[in-house]
């Protein structure tokens, strides 16, 4: 993880040492770091120095509204999957203008309101959807910019819940369906075909796939010009792997540079979609060991965070690393990392070798991405606080949920 570092025994997030933010701000709790999120934005922009070129942060990585306005100021963009992503987006300052919206299931409330504040980019994922807009952009007498997100069918290599660009999956238009679809829409008084959209997956370790699916999106939008279709935007999507242990994780500049090599020379705009690696590596999931129990098979450390924070081990079988914050002169054993929610699938790390006691604190590390934003409250478990790291500052920027914010909207039958 990035700006960590341990000085005299103790982890700190630039210059602030956990036990600190745990005294202030309790456990669980994500602590972000304004440096890192602002490197990795930083990087990308190295990247893509001297080409026209928009980052469209994906949102859902983590969508609080410090990291959003962080990211506004930075000059990005957003991807956007829902209205609540939007309304995240104003409210943290973001321009709709710089906005696409992505996913298969956009309503028509969502379209409305979308089209109403002058979005980007539609980037549809079906004919049905299209559609829809279509309709939606007539009655209110406007033109909806559209991309078609087209699926290429190349295997991402990453894993299966979080491919999306093969003919298998759920996730935009078949490549070879496409080029019908376009003139049909370049034909509408209602529609405006701005681009072609395309992503294949999440934590990619390399950029072959991508730029492999990059070639067959050009080779489309050639079709396009020769059918008289002239596309602004060339939105090559995100996906770009992160380091969680030991991966030799890309940086944009390396996992950029088939792309910007493949499309050296063309006059449309790229738009890059980026998530994880803008935040994963920027934030962590700060926790405290509650009980440490001996089995026969296996020892477990009983932590306060748990599945309904971190969802990745449950659901993926995720690999994050966890470090103890303060160094002991415990034995080290091997620890089952588990939380109190009532499920064997509740753990956070598998036979992980540490020096703890009870009442140690531990940091969860590279959770800065689909950590929160994956949450639940599962179990009631209030959501946990999140802290903003910048220099000796630190920033409440999410207060930990109450235990009366869990049923605020319930109410009892007569
Ligand atoms: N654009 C689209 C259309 C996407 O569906 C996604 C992620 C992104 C961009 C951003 O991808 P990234 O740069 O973050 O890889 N919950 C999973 C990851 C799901 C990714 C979903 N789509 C996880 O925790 O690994």
């Amino acid at each position: 993880m990035n700006h960590l570092s341990v000085v005299d025994g103790i982890l700190h997030v630039e210059q602030l040492a956990l036990p600190e933010l745990a005294r202030t701000f309790g456990t669980p709790c994500y602590v972000y770091s304004r440096a890192a999120l602002g490197a990795a934005m930083q990087g990308y922009k190295d990247a893509l120095a001297g080409r026209d070129a928009l980052i469209c942060y994906a949102v859902k990585a983590n969508s609080n509204l410090a990291i959003l306005s962080l990211f506004a100021r930075l000059g990005a963009g957003f991807d956007i999957v829902s209205r609540g992503e939007l309304a995240r987006v104003l409210a943290a300052g973001g321009d709709a203008g710089k906005v696409v919206f992505s996913g298969v299931g956009k309503s028509a409330t969502e379209i409305r309101e979308a089209l109403s504040l002058g979005i980007m980019c539609f980037n549809v994922e079906s004919e049905a959807e299209l559609e829809r807009i279509e309709n939606i952009a007539a009655a209110l007498k406007k033109r909806a910019p559209v991309a078609l997100r087209v699926n290429p069918d190349v295997d991402p290599r990453t894993h299966p819940y979080i491919s999306t660009g093969l003919r298998n999956n759920k996730f935009g238009i078949a490549i070879d369906q496409a080029r019908a679809i376009y003139r049909r829409a370049s034909q509408s008084q209602h529609l405006a075909v701005r681009g072609i959209a395309c992503h294949i997956g999440s934590q990619l370790l390399d950029a072959e796939p991508a730029a492999e699916a990059a070639a067959k999106v050009l080779a489309l939008a050639d079709q396009l010009a020769s059918d008289g279709i002239a596309l602004q935007n060339l939105d090559l999507g995100g996906g770009m792997g992160i380091r969680y242990l030991d991966e030799d994780a890309p940086v944009p500049a390396t996992y950029l540079a088939p792309l910007l090599a493949a499309t050296a020379g063309r006059s449309e705009r790229l738009v890059f979609e980026p998530g994880r690696s803008l935040v994963g590596n920027a934030g962590l999931l700060l926790t405290r060991v509650e009980y440490l129990k001996r089995g026969t098979e296996k020892n477990f450390a009983v932590v306060d965070a748990a599945m309904n924070d971190l969802m990745r081990p449950a659901l993926y079988d995720a690999y994050h690393d966890i470090v103890p914050v303060a160094a002991s002169r415990h034995t080290a054993l091997p620890y089952e990392i588990v939380g109190p929610v009532c499920e064997s699938g509740d753990f956070l790390g598998h036979a992980r070798k540490l020096a703890i006691a009870a009442g140690d604190l531990l940091a969860i590390l590279s959770a800065g991405a689909y950590g929160m934003t994956m949450s639940s409250n599962y179990n009631s478990r209030p959501r946990a606080a999140e802290v903003l790291v910048d220099g000796a500052a630190a920033h409440l920027v999410r207060r930990r949920e109450s235990i009366a914010d869990l049923y605020a909207g319930e109410s009892s039958v007569p």
